[in-house]
């Protein structure tokens, strides 16, 4: 049934935006079109290793950009083991299904919850597994197609450096990479960084320091990998802030994380998208205004 999905539907503007690449074209070699000045802004949170966080954050910088009045649209792209969904205590029904074979809209498969919409993916399906779909140009025809609708694209990426997860960082306008203290995770951020370099000229990255038990730890995680970057890629990387490691069990971190409850966690993570979209001309300024926010500036930096 995927097998005769949606090529008609969703052919268009991915191949343009793909072809780009082809024969070692950089992003920057090809022409730019009226298109390409979208105020709609994209982001992949990203980052290599699973269980980094990727999920957590995805959704809570979503869930906040909504509240802040911006109408914020979340993709899982993690497309067969979706946890978007899962973190937010919402059935599994594996509608996506039904979009890529045409019997579903894409309005028919959205969460709305208002301004927040969410995008689930599948959870073990086999005929997505057994299709041969291109799970990259699927989202890319689907953003193309809805980017209108939105001020914040945010795509929740999946664990590893596939060509489709390097594709989909490639294509948005910034790719947070969620890192933590631990080696693997420092590894395995460097790789991604240096692959979305190599094959397609991606020169922009932010760090977003997860786990992190101490600030010498995180700054040490900062200096450590925006210097292997520099000397060895011979790009700069920006750091957004850091996510203080909870000292809670796995379920229970998203619990309080994803809750309107005024705690460290939360402020703290208001002022890091404050300070994102405040450099990228994004208003969330009227969001810490009547907050406490600003006396806790040193928390986290
Ligand atoms: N700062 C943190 N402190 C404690 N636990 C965290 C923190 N960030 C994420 N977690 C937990 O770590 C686990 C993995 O997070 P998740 O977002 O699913 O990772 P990923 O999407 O990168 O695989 C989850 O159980 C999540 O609640
Ligand atoms: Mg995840």
């Amino acid at each position: 049934m995927l097998g005769q999905c949606s090529d008609r539907r969703f052919m268009h503007k991915t191949s343009e935006w793909l072809l780009s690449f082809s024969s070692n074209q950089k992003l920057n070699s090809r022409s730019l079109s009226l298109e390409d000045f979208r105020p709609c802004t994209k982001i992949s949170i990203t980052g290599g290793k699973g269980g980094v966080g990727k999920t957590s954050i995805s959704l809570k910088a979503a869930q906040e950009l909504a509240k802040s009045g911006h109408r914020t649209l979340l993709i899982d792209c993690d497309s067969n083991l979706s946890n978007t969904a899962i973190k937010l205590g919402l059935p599994l029904d594996n509608k996506f299904e039904k979009l890529l074979s045409a019997e579903a809209s894409f309005e028919d498969v959205l969460i709305q919850q208002g301004n927040f919409h969410l995008l689930p993916a599948c959870n073990g399906s086999i005929s997505l597994f057994e299709s041969k779909l291109n799970f990259a140009e699927i989202i890319i025809d689907i953003i193309n197609s809805h980017e209108h609708e939105y001020d914040y694209i945010l795509l929740d990426c999946p664990a590893g450096v596939s060509r489709e997860a390097l594709t989909l960082n490639a294509f948005c306008d910034y790719r947070w990479v969620v890192v933590t203290p631990d080696k693997s995770s420092i590894t395995d951020s460097y790789s991604l960084i240096k692959l979305l370099h190599n094959r397609f000229g991606t020169k922009e990255n932010h760090l977003i320091v997860n786990m992190f038990q101490s600030e010498k730890q995180m700054q040490k995680v900062v200096s450590t990998l925006g210097q292997t970057i520099e000397n060895f890629i011979g790009i700069k990387t920006s750091f957004l802030g850091g996510v203080k490691k909870a000292e809670i069990s796995a379920d229970g971190f998203d619990t309080f994380f994803l809750s309107e409850t005024n705690n460290e966690w939360q402020k703290n993570f208001v002022k890091l998208l404050y300070e994102f979209t405040e450099k990228n001309g994004g208003p969330m300024a009227a969001r810490l205004q009547g907050t406490s926010l600003m006396a806790h500036e040193h928390d986290v930096h």
